[in-house]
This record gives structure tokens, sequence and C-alpha cells, in this order.
């Protein structure tokens, strides 16, 4: 089950929802994986007390930029994990429709596939990162 906090509007408790429903459906016995797409990274600080020495690459911001595989990373919660994201993401908007344009006016035209193609895979982080 694919379960999306979302809104435009700030301050609506996205963040608070976030953590509370995966920590509590973790605590019930289910096995959760929230995955942290905020710019913000508020949910990844919170829930990776090394949070900081995580790099981009280590996070959420390459499967979507690069077409590398999503990353889990282990958090103090039993059957929680978590795909930190990365302050760099706020501009990933900006990058992707950019990246559209190269491909558009390219022979032919095409297609960006790079979020698409990056999130079926997935691999754990290397123990210690
Ligand atoms: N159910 C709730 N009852 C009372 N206060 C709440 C509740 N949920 C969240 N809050 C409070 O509302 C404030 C905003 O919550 P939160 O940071 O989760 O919102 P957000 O939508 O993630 O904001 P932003 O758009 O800035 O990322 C926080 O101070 C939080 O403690
Ligand atoms: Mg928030």
């Amino acid at each position: 089950m694919v379960i999306s906090i979302a809104s435009q509007k700030g301050g609506a408790g996205k963040t608070t929802t976030s953590i509370s429903l995966a920590a509590g459906l973790a605590r019930k016995g289910k096995k959760v994986l929230l995955i942290d797409v905020d710019s913000q990274a508020n949910s990844s600080k919170v829930l990776l007390h090394n949070y900081p020495s995580i790099a981009k690459e280590e996070t959420v911001y390459n499967a979507i930029l690069k077409r590398l595989p999503l990353i889990i990373h282990q958090t103090q919660v039993s059957r929680l994990d978590i795909v930190p994201s990365h302050i760099l993401l706020s501009g990933t908007d900006v990058e992707l429709t950019t990246a559209i344009d190269r491909a558009g006016s390219g022979a032919g035209g095409g297609m960006v596939t790079g979020a698409q193609s990056a999130l079926p895979d997935i691999r754990r982080a290397q123990p210690g990162l």
C-alpha cells in the first residue's frame, strides 16, 4: 500500500503526519518505507541521527536526478526505513524542466525517463554511512 502525504499549503501538518503515521504503522507491526521528497528534509533529520553526514548521493536526490536506485536507510524505529531527502531537491523541478526542454529540442524530440526509470531500483545504504 502506498500512502502519499502532500499539500501545497505550508504548515498543514505534512511532516508531522508523515513521521507519526509511519512510526505508528511500524509500531503496529507493518513494514514501512518512508520516502522523503520534501527538500526541507525534516522527516529525514528527525528519523536519522546521522543525517548531517549523509551525502546527496545517498538520498532521493540521486534517484530523481541521476536515475540511480533509491537508497534505503534504517531508522532507530523497528520496521521503519527511510529514503532521505536533500536540500538540493529544491532545484529539481527546474533541472527536470530544463532536461525536458533539451530532450524535446533534439532530433525526433523525446522524453525524460530519469524519474520513471529510477524508481523501481532500490538498494540498501552501506553500513556506517
Ligand atoms: N494534529 C496536529 N495538532 C496540532 N498541531 C499540529 C498537528 N500536526 C502538526 N501540528 C503542528 O503544526 C505545525 C506545522 O506542522 P508541520 O511542520 O508538520 O507542517 P508541514 O505541512 O510539514 O509544514 P511545511 O509546509 O512548512 O513543511 C507544527 O508546529 C506542528 O507541531
Ligand atoms: Mg514539512
